[in-house]
């Protein structure tokens, strides 16, 4: 297998996790390169679900090198609780499974506070954050004063960096946020150098791991968090997350050239979710964006907050496809979609009468995008159990045709249901 980034086409959520557990068995290793625990990577193997916020989703395969990049923003309590929870399902056997860069920021319980007090601050302009710290922290490591993976280890390095962040934050968290109750530097520090004893065993030079692998050709895949609607950059901003989701984002938070890169896969819901506020232009509000829901069981992963649904989007699908230089695509909770008399997808969008021909850069003009669609005619049988292309009713393979004939990259996995083995790949 090639090095492939698994990048999410949508507004995250899209069953990346999933996929790269499918494809974790040809691959030597499995790197998440950006975000934090604001991921939800959900897998379900034999009605067991377990869902992974941090550790790559390639764990459970025992002979796959998990890499969390130095891009990747670490809870190290949310990281702990991950470890001893696969541990104790009998997964993560070998420490050396587990690679944690020494360059990755950590997250603090005051970017956590922060983070919250700032959504409560917003009101009802609030951008609905999963609340985990992760803004925050990268606010931190922009402005210079984040404290790194290789500077909790080092009780030293973490006392010294305290000391010189944390009278700022209680500063701040109290005159601009209006905080009570202040962190005491010796309390954080005594927790922290506990999580950062516990750690220092998985914490690498990662990049030098890497460019070990790459240089022996070893087969990686890069586990994308989000989605390209979320990208600081590209996504609908300011509803966006704080990182870079697009393929770009695996050079600079893996630290590996683009010429390592050999194929991008774009990973699309067959229609569309989106969870906290932000434009949504083939937003439901009827019955059967309340179908999608329910049968769809779209609940965010990481907050259980009920995820917004809608028709796909095939114009904004298209320019996350340029954006990300995207080769192939996998289409997600197919099954979904049974049952419905039509279907709808967004061809282009229309602002002020006019027909666009990207999608808006200003939120203003994103607010007030209207969807164009095209209607196909939708089918009634269940998929779950279906494992070929072939198989599919004629409707349902007329939609998948319609998505990448519009989006211009063929759809080469199907996934028909949650289990791991609900899915199958297109046929030549
Ligand atoms: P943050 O990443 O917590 O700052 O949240 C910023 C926006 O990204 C909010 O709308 C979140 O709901 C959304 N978001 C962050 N992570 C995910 C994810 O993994 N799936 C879906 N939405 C996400």
């Amino acid at each position: 297998m090639s090095n492939t980034v698994i990048i999410g086409l949508q507004w995250g959520d899209e069953g990346k996790g999933k996929v790269v557990d499918l494809l974790t068995p040809g691959a030597d290793a499995v790197v998440r390169f950006q975000g934090g625990n604001n991921a939800g990577h959900t897998l379900v193997i034999d009605g067991q679900k377990r869902v992974l916020h941090l550790v790559p989703s390639g764990v459970l395969h025992e002979k796959c090198l998990c890499i969390v990049g130095d891009g990747v923003v670490v809870d190290p309590k949310v990281l702990i609780d991950e470890i001893e929870g696969l541990k104790s399902a009998g997964f993560l056997k070998k420490q050396a499974q587990l690679c944690i860069s020494e360059k990755s920021h950590v997250i603090f319980p005051y970017h956590v506070r922060i983070d919250q007090l700032w959504e409560e601050k917003r009101g009802t302009n609030a951008i609905g954050t999963t609340g985990r710290g992760i803004g925050p922290c990268y606010e931190d490591k922009i402005s210079r004063r984040g404290i790194r993976m290789g500077d909790l280890v080092d009780s030293k390095a973490l006392k010294r960096r305290l000391a010189e962040v944390l009278p700022e934050k209680n500063e701040y968290l109290e005159k601009v946020l209006g905080n009570k109750t202040p962190f005491s530097e010796n309390e954080v520090y005594e927790q922290y150098n506990t999580y950062g004893r516990y750690l220092k065993h998985y914490c690498q030079d990662t990049n030098g791991i890497l460019q070990k692998l790459v240089g022996e050709k070893r087969s990686l895949l890069f586990e994308g968090a989000q989605g390209v609607g979320l990208d600081l950059d590209h996504g609908t901003y300011p509803f966006v997350t704080s990182s870079s989701t697009v393929s770009g984002g695996v050079m600079t938070g893996a630290g590996v050239p683009p010429r390592a890169i050999d194929e991008v896969l774009g990973v699309a819901k067959a229609y569309a979710t989106r969870v906290g506020r932000g434009p949504f232009p083939t937003e439901l509000h009827d019955a059967t964006g309340e179908h999608l829901q329910n049968k769809g069981a779209e609940f965010g992963s990481t907050t259980g907050r009920r995820r917004r649904c809608g028709w796909i989007d095939l114009f904004w699908m298209k320019h996350a496809v340029w954006l990300t230089g995207c080769t192939r695509m996998a289409i997600t909770k197919l099954d979904v979609l049974s049952g419905l008399e039509n279907i709808k997808a967004a061809v282009g969008y229309q602002l002020n009468g006019k027909k666009l021909t990207a999608p808006p850069s200003r939120i203003e003009d994103w607010e007030k995008a209207e969807a164009v669609y095209e209607t196909f005619s939708g089918w009634s049988e269940n998929l779950e159990k279906i494992t070929r292309f072939s198989a599919l009713p004629k409707a349902c393979q007329s939609y998948l045709k319609a998505v990448e004939d519009f989006v211009g990259v063929p759809i080469s996995l199907i996934s028909v249901g949650p289990e791991r083995s609900a899915h199958f790949y297109r046929e030549a």
